[in-house]
This record gives C-alpha cells, sequence and structure tokens, in this order.
C-alpha cells in the first residue's frame, strides 16, 4: 500500500530526479498514467482535448470537478492536480478560496492550479495560508488567449523577460510549491529554474526544468494538429481507425457477432 505523492513531496523535489506528469481527464487513461507519474494534471485543456471548444475559456467548474473525480477514483499513487477553470479565483481571493475548496471537496485531489503570476501572487498566498495547495503556471497562460491574440511562445525576445521573471518570482514566493512553465523560450525557462527555489515543471520550456508535463492526448497521437513542443509517442488515432474499421466491415458482412459473442439458450 504506497501513500499517494503529497504537494510537499513534489516541493522538495527541487533539482532533485526529474519530475514525471502527464494530463488525465477519464478514469481509465489515469489509471494508467497513475502507473508512471509523480502527478496527474486534471488540466482545462480538456475542453479543447474532450469537449472541442477552441480554447479553454468556456471550461467550467463543474466540468472540472467531474473530471476531477473521474480521475481520483481509478488513481492511488499519483498526486492529482486540478486547475481551476477560467473565470472561478481571477475575481477576488474569496472567490478564488471558495472555489478552489469546493474543488477539494468535492473531488479529494490532493491541489489545485491556477494561472497568472505577479496579478494573482496575492491570491495564491491566501490559498496556501488556508491548506490550499497552489500549483503556479506562467509564460503561455492559455486562459488569456484573447488578451494574447492566439497560442503564441512567449519570451522570445529578452524585452520580455523581466516581466515573466517577475511573475514566477512572485507566484514561487507567494507559496506555490510548484510552477508550470509552457511555451517560452528555452533559456528563459532555464533562467526560471534556475531563479525559483520550487519546482518548474516544462511544457515547451526546457529539459533543465525540474519536471516536464504534456498534455496525454497529445503525445499520444490522439489530437489532430498539436504545437511544435510536443513529442508523439504514440499514434493511438491510427489504432482507433484500425480498429472502428474493422468493426464496420465485420458487421457489414455478418461477422461480428460471432458464437463467442452471443448467448446460447440455458439448458433446461
Ligand atoms: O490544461 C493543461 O493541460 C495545462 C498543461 C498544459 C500544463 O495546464
Ligand atoms: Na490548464
Amino acid at each position: 500500500q504506497t501513500r499517494r505523492v503529497t504537494a510537499q513531496d513534489i516541493r522538495q523535489r527541487k533539482s532533485g530526479e526529474p519530475i514525471v506528469s502527464l494530463t488525465a481527464y477519464t478514469a481509465p487513461m489515469a489509471a494508467i498514467v497513475d502507473e508512471f507519474a509523480d502527478f496527474i494534471l486534471v488540466g482545462d485543456s480538456l475542453g479543447m482535448v474532450v469537449y472541442g471548444f477552441d480554447s479553454t475559456v468556456p471550461v467550467t467548474l463543474e466540468m472540472m470537478i467531474l473530471h476531477g473525480q473521474a480521475v481520483m477514483c481509478s488513481t492511488r499513487k499519483a498526486l492529482v492536480v486540478v486547475d481551476l477553470p477560467f473565470g472561478s479565483y481571477e475575481e477576488s481571493r474569496e472567490q478564488a478560496l471558495r472555489n478552489a475548496a469546493r474543488v477539494l471537496k468535492e473531488t479529494g485531489c490532493g491541489a489545485v492550479k491556477l494561472e497568472g503570476g505577479v496579478r494573482m501572487a496575492e491570491t495564491v498566498r491566501f490559498l496556501v495560508e488556508r491548506g490550499i495547495p497552489v500549483m503556479g503556471h506562467v509564460g503561455l497562460t492559455p486562459q488569456a488567449v484573447n488578451v494574447l491574440g492566439g497560442f503564441k511562445a512567449q519570451g522570445r525576445s529578452k524585452a520580455e523577460w523581466p516581466a515573466i521573471l517577475a511573475d514566477a518570482e512572485a507566484v514561487a514566493q507567494a507559496g506555490a510549491f510548484s510552477l508550470v512553465v509552457e511555451a517560452v523560450s528555452e533559456p528563459l525557462a532555464a533562467e526560471i529554474t534556475r531563479r525559483v527555489d520550487v519546482p518548474t515543471i516544462g511544457i515547451g520550456a526546457s529539459v533543465t526544468c525540474d519536471g516536464q508535463i504534456l498534455v496525454l492526448d497529445d503525445m499520444l497521437g490522439l489530437t489532430g494538429r498539436v504545437p511544435k513542443f510536443v513529442k508523439t509517442y504514440g499514434n493511438l488515432a491510427e489504432a482507433v481507425r484500425n480498429a472502428v474499421s474493422a468493426y464496420a466491415d465485420e458487421v457489414k458482412a455478418r461477422q461480428f457477432p460471432s458464437e463467442s459473442h452471443v448467448y446460447s439458450l440455458k439448458p433446461e
């Protein structure tokens, strides 16, 4: 019987063995990831990956709680971190606490993640001081896509560095146990990793980050077009297509169901 990884365990892995993480949104996928990951992120990327939205903006707290419950049900080792969705925490630290507490109480997860740097630092401190472990997220923050004008890498010119470094340091100093660094230039990700004293989790960042994360469906080759930073480790789309096509052929040829897949009469 292994106890679950905690936010504190992750916090203590600064400059240690690289932290392994992936997203998962459903019970069966999470069960597989649980065998290998230190933490599982129930990311609001589920809006794009599972629900087909153009961005993460429409994702609701209810969706995050339902998928958080699914992932908690089928896992027992990894820390489960649930994203706070757009609109559920920016208004005030009280709003953030109310919604983060709902996520912890209703899913049983071990931490929440929220996007933003300097402007969110006060909220991060408020939550952590009241018993809610918070993972930060800086660099490309997809919930701000409508302000950023697209999913574009950040910090590719040095002029952008001071603001992004200030974001990372503010969230770390506010008590975040770890920090996702998304889609920033490699040298900036390395500099953030040197500067902050909590583990950085890179996605489109740097191999020098204290850990890495990818969107599971992207790395499995299930999603259509993927960003440059995704390495596809599988081709599930092709596997699904082959299975569905074989099924369709067998149905049309009356080869399925065969004897082994139907029920006979019970002997009298
Ligand atoms: O929602 C998500 O999947 C994320 C990761 C990309 C870090 O926030
Ligand atoms: Na996210």
